[in-house]
């Protein structure tokens, strides 16, 4: 969407997967957890949005006014919360869905769409994730539901960035025209079903670009609660396909209790300048099929300098070797010999004399991260040093 916003894909923290629908997901919970990504470090990388999902919305004033819960926001509005978030240097972010109700049951959007963008307006909200539960499947319907919402923030002369929730790839096409970005699939949930949107996103990439952006869901790790959804492994390898996809990196684990591993995932800087690239090019598989179904896979991801971001992954159960090599590297234009970087590891590695590099990889979500360039081909930019 041509709001001025999104011109790379947005950074933060969504309550979703970590706060659910529980009596934690409150007020001043996400102080504190606003206090924390400026703490640990989060905020000066770039994660900038603290997004509310479902569960805050309690009910309509007589004259339509959205209501926020009161046993969670005291004020019954979101704007102290805004403002103490805004205080800190972040953006506040909120949930509605163009249905009459969201997904746990709270007041939704419909026909009410240009009082709530004037309502988050008023209460400095910087960020709409619009949800698609209990509503139409129709197309054209959806698309008509979401540009209402979108036309009724712009109205509001305030800069939202907007996010539609429809889970389905057939918003791909549609998407820059009604948002800033667009969910491509299903609730990712676990690793099979990061997996599976991986899966989704791969041919997509047409679609995506600075202002618009496939959504393939939340960044999951574990949960304020404890409960760990996935390995830490799985964690870093999500992170480092989303950096590829050029999805939304939106973190919907713990931040308060965060593990010292998830935090060096979420704040290797390196990986995040891979998201950020100014090209703004989604990647592609190159080598390997179905993530889904337990393969070794490279995706490969252009960026603005020339060089070129390479995730090779392994989703299968077995240790795994997976070698890119001529063919691999030919598709994307590369030729020998080729300098290399390790994102994980920070370091360079030896130039690869011959198109071909072999990653051994772990089961389960291992995975390697390069940068790779044609010496003397492409100049400046990427320093390969260290
Ligand atoms: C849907 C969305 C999720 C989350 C929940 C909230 O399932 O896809 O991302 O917003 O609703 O109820």
């Amino acid at each position: 969407l041509d709001n001025g916003l999104a011109r790379v894909p947005q950074m933060g923290y969504n309550s979703w997967y970590d706060l659910e629908c529980s009596d934690a997901m409150n007020e001043s919970t996400l102080r504190r957890i606003a206090d924390r990504l400026v703490e640990s470090g989060l905020k000066d990388l770039g994660y900038q949005y603290l997004n509310l999902d479902d569960c805050w919305a309690k009910s309509r004033r007589g004259d339509g006014t959205l209501v926020a819960d009161e046993a969670k926001f005291p004020d019954g509005t979101l704007k102290p919360l805004a403002d103490y978030v805004h205080s800190k240097g972040l953006l506040l972010g909120t949930y509605t869905d163009r249905g009459e109700q969201t997904c746990a049951g709270r007041p939704g959007a419909a026909r009410h769409e240009e009082l709530d963008a004037k309502t988050y307006a008023a209460w400095g909200i910087d960020y709409l994730k619009e949800d698609s539960c209990n509503a139409s499947g129709d197309h054209l319907t959806a698309f008509m539901e979401y540009g209402k919402m979108r036309d009724a923030l712009n109205a509001t002369g305030r800069p939202v960035l907007f996010s539609l929730c429809g889970w389905k790839s057939w918003y791909a096409p549609m998407g820059s025209t009604l948002g800033n970005s667009w969910r491509i699939g299903p609730d990712d949930n676990n690793w099979q079903g990061v997996l599976q949107n991986i899966d989704i996103m791969n041919g997509l990439e047409t679609y995506a670009g600075p202002g618009g952006w496939n959504d393939p869901c939340l960044l999951l790790s574990k949960k304020t609660t404890g409960e760990a959804i996935m390995t830490e492994l799985q964690t870093r390898a999500q992170f480092s396909m989303w950096a590829v996809l050029a999805a939304p990196l939106l973190i919907s684990g713990s931040v308060l209790n965060m593990s010292a591993e998830t935090l060096a995932t979420y704040s290797n800087k390196e990986v995040i300048q891979v998201s950020q690239d100014p090209l703004g090019r989604q990647g592609r598989r190159v080598l390997g099929g179905p993530v889904a179904e337990g393969t070794g896979n490279v995706f490969a991801r252009p960026l603005a300098d020339g060089s070129f971001a390479l995730v090779f992954l392994n989703s299968g159960k077995e240790e795994l070797n997976v070698t890119c090599g001529k063919e691999c590297f030919g598709t994307l234009g590369l030729s020998a010999p080729l300098a290399a970087r390790d994102l994980w590891a920070q370091q360079r590695l030896p130039d690869l004399q011959d198109l071909s590099f072999t990653a051994l990889l772990p089961p389960a979500g291992g995975h390697r991260f390069l940068r790779v360039r044609s010496r003397g081909r492409f100049r400046g930019g990427l320093s390969l040093a260290g």
